[in-house]
């Protein structure tokens, strides 16, 4: 394993010793990184000093240390796993060729296209929950917020330095793009719509960090098949890191689920106005949220049909979920996939080439892993003797992207009238008043093993510490 060099001031197992110019164009990008960090990073946090963990190898095993650290003072670096000697392309025309160490010409402007895109999503998402800390439910709870934060920070430098490394000066004209982009903002907002949405409350964050890192994972997952090399290598050492954040999301959901089943059973009603006035988040809302979060997730793999998905994974630049653990041609040119069109008024399956369906392929590999987790956080109401169910919608609904945007459906894929659909949004999809109740709950819970009246406490602490432990030290 390359071991991580921490002597340098950009930590890295990538030999950035030896490549004075993209040492010296990387040293120039870090400052306004840490100053990005500081304008629009997590507010109020740069005194605090947080019990992080930190990348010292790429070993799966013993790969992090942990210890109280200021986020700016946080070891950003570049990592990435270790080269797989003789690896072919696994997909795609040139199936079974060696891999590219350098991006070739024809592929260039994709290639950039696709780091970009990946590149974007990350700080995005530290600009959506910059104000979370603010009204953590607990010390532990704010402590995972910044985890999650640091490592997203840390995958923008993934994709930077491979933006420097391989792309010359339009990579460093799109490394300083990164940081001149903001979430929400609408005059140079963030590339996804996903993206610029607001992240005003945990159960938000939650969601947020189950469903749409999750996305992550997949987007990464296919990006570790790409036939260039470092950006193989590169998103395999992400998806370590990653594997933490839908924990958070997971856990975090489960946990609300918990406390509300307690107060249910306590209370002996399943009425969300009783629920509400006890303080916590009736399963109803659970639902709600669930429902906006999967739909504006699910349109982040785009259009169910996509030429561009065909060019992708012809020429080795993106491949499925786990590729190559599938026993198919790896080619694709005769095979075909079910998506789904409106037709007569209802929803119908057609044939398409899959080589054009692969947004979708990905779309339903995504959803299949969705669905086990929400399953498992039925099994907490189940456990607690209630009859109730978390479901994820139908995939058509409310959709934004592709040819089922706009469409009017019910959660459970019937098509409505837009009469229909306004009589029932606010049965399907958060409402105002949800939102104003979710946001009443969220004060800030910080002394060290207190939480907030809403949420469960975790079953256990982080790295073997008790749940108690100060996670976060306040300066
Ligand atoms: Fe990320
Ligand atoms: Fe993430």
């Amino acid at each position: 394993m390359s071991a991580i060099d921490y002597q340098e001031l950009i930590p890295n197992n990538v030999n950035l010793s030896e490549d004075k110019t993209l040492k010296r164009a990387l040293e120039h990008w870090q400052p306004n990184y840490v100053q990005w960090w500081k304008d629009v990073g997590p507010k109020d946090s740069n005194e605090s000093e947080v019990y992080l963990r930190t990348a010292v190898s790429v070993d799966p095993q013993g790969w992090a240390t942990f210890g109280h650290v200021k986020m700016p003072d946080y070891r950003w670096g570049i990592f990435m796993n270790d080269q797989i000697a003789d690896r072919k392309v696994g997909f795609g025309e040139q199936l079974g060729r060696d891999v590219w160490q350098e991006v070739p010409g024809e592929h260039r402007a994709n290639l950039r296209r696709i780091i970009v895109t990946q590149g974007d999503t990350e700080p995005a998402s530290v600009e959506q929950q910059r104000h979370l800390g603010l009204t953590a439910p607990s010390m532990y709870d704010l402590r995972n917020l910044y985890q999650v934060n640091v490592e997203e920070g840390r995958h923008l430098w993934a994709m930077v330095f491979l933006l420097h490394k391989y792309f010359g000066r339009d990579g460093r004209e799109e490394g300083d793009a990164l940081l001149d982009r903001r979430s929400g903002d609408a005059n140079n907002p963030r590339i996804l719509g996903a993206f610029n949405e607001q992240t005003p409350d945990w159960l938000s964050f939650f969601m947020f960090t189950y469903f749409t890192d999750r996305d992550g994972k997949f987007q990464l997952a296919a990006l570790a098949e790409s036939a260039f090399d470092p950006l193989s290598r590169t998103t395999k050492f992400m998806l370590t890191e990653e594997a933490h954040h839908m924990f958070v999301g997971e856990s975090g959901i489960s946990r609300v689920v918990q406390r509300t089943c307690q107060v249910m059973n306590e209370l002996k009603t399943d009425d969300p106005a009783k629920l509400r006035a006890a303080g916590v988040i009736d399963l109803p809302t659970v639902q709600r949220y669930l429902n906006f979060h999967y739909s504006v997730t699910i349109d982040l793999f785009g259009a169910d049909e996509s030429s561009n998905a065909a060019i992708f994974y012809n020429s080795g630049l993106k491949g499925r979920y786990e590729e190559t653990k599938r026993t198919d041609d790896h080619r694709l040119t005769n095979q075909t996939y079910k998506v789904l069109e409106v037709k007569n008024g209802t929803l119908q399956e057609k044939e398409v080439p899959m080589l054009n369906a692969l947004n979708e392929v990905l779309r339903d590999d995504y959803i299949t892993d969705s669905v086990a987790g929400v399953e498992r956080w039925n099994r907490v109401i189940t456990k607690a003797g209630i009859d109730a169910k978390l479901t994820v919608p139908h995939k058509a609904f409310n959709r934004k992207i592709g040819a089922l945007a706009g469409l009017k459906l019910s959660p459970q894929g019937q098509v409505v009238s837009d009469v229909e659909f306004a009589a029932n949004q606010d049965k399907w999809l958060p409402s105002a008043s949800d939102r104003a109740y979710v946001a009443s709950l969220m004060g800030r819970v910080v002394e060290p093993g207190k939480f907030a009246n809403w949420i469960a406490p975790p079953a256990l602490g982080i790295n073997r510490q008790p749940v108690d432990f100060e996670y976060v030290r306040f300066h």
